[in-house]
């Protein structure tokens, strides 16, 4: 973050600017050290208030082809929306789209008179190809993604050799959300929280008293996200589970995905409470250097997951397919031996 001597708007102020904050009392530029300490608090407990006064809505769509939960948060019948983590239905025998699972969430938007501002990714998911795109041409909405997917994208821009103009700063997306930063759905109050480790650019969103936590924590039956795509890092999603996991106890917490145990049902709520109570992985008590060693070892054990390669090829794109060859039909890239 550049240094800079006039008052930021106090919109923009995230926790990064209290770094600056501190170095302004080292240069006794105490009033504007002052000004930032307070806005930031004020921000705090404006949003707070406003998460405590108003609970989200939420419905759920589970797949279960893919195991991916994606969500419909809004404020009021006939308000405003978000649309979390959208499944666009790929089968990989044909290499045929589909839009079933998307549809669900187009008919309930419609079925409640709701306006979709945002179409919020957690992820560039590697199970599921991203519907974002199409939803967005059905009710609009801005497609968002944490601010760090440059770093995806360059790194399987040089594994699938995309073409030399595909852009690496995340452009291809309407928004890209800093840590912390905050944004409104309709009279909902909302903020990205960056939870890094599955990937780099992992997000979570709170959005009143719930979070949607993305691939970090899973139900406490079944633990934690893998950390061995490129970039990821066990000792960071800790980090980073931890924090989510520093929420009040009765925080809703919401999955991304659920693979149940063959004896009960799939789920996608729990609370930080339960979290810190029972998850395999990560209980209260587990050391960062237990729970590295226990995720590393097992990521050995995992193979890809079927999708990998036609979703990260799509995801990074926003949810845009690949641009048509010369015959007009869309080609998918398989690089071998490389993953
Ligand atoms: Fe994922």
């Amino acid at each position: 973050m550049a240094l800079f001597a006039q008052r930021p708007n106090p919109a923009a102020i995230t926790r990064q600017y209290l770094i600056h904050a501190t170095t302004c009392i080292i240069t006794s530029n105490v009033p504007l050290a002052q000004y930032i300490f307070e806005q930031y608090i004020l921000k705090q407990i404006n949003f707070v208030g406003m998460s405590m006064s108003q609970p989200a809505h939420i419905e759920a769509f589970f797949d279960p082809t893919t195991w991916t939960i994606s969500y419909v948060v809004y404020d009021q019948v006939g308000g405003s929306a978000a649309i979390l983590d959208p499944v666009l239905d790929y089968d990989p025998k044909s290499g045929r789209t589909g839009h079933d699972n998307a549809q669900k969430v187009l008919d309930f938007v419609h079925a409640h008179s709701l306006t979709v501002t945002w179409i919020l990714e957690t992820h560039a998911h590697a199970d599921h190809l991203s519907a974002a795109a199409w939803l967005k041409q059905q009710v609009g909405g801005k497609v968002a993604i944490g601010a760090k997917i440059g770093t995806v994208q360059q790194v399987f821009k040089t594994l699938f050799n995309l073409e030399a103009d595909f852009a690496t700063d995340g452009s291809q997306f309407d928004h890209l959300f800093e840590d912390d930063e905050t944004f409104a759905i309709g009279t909902l109050s909302a903020r990205a929280i960056a939870v890094p480790g599955h990937t780099p650019a992992d997000l979570a969103y709170q959005v009143g008293d719930a979070v949607f936590i993305g691939d970090t924590l899973f139900m406490p039956d079944v633990g934690s996200a893998r950390c061995d795509f490129p970039g990821g890092n066990a000792a960071t999603l800790y980090q980073s589970v931890r924090k989510l996991l520093n929420l009040p106890a009765q925080t809703r917490l919401f999955l991304c995905h659920d693979y149940p145990p063959e004896n009960r049902k799939p789920q996608w709520q729990t609370t930080v409470a339960a979290q810190r109570a029972a998850n395999i992985h990560l209980h209260d008590g587990v050391d960062e250097a237990t729970f590295v060693a226990m995720r590393t070892q097992r990521d050995k054990t995992l193979g890809m997951p079927m999708l990998i390669l036609p979703a990260i090829q799509v995801n990074i794109r926003a949810g845009v397919l690949p641009p048509a060859d010369t015959n007009g039909i869309r080609y998918l890239r398989i690089p071998m031996d490389a993953l």
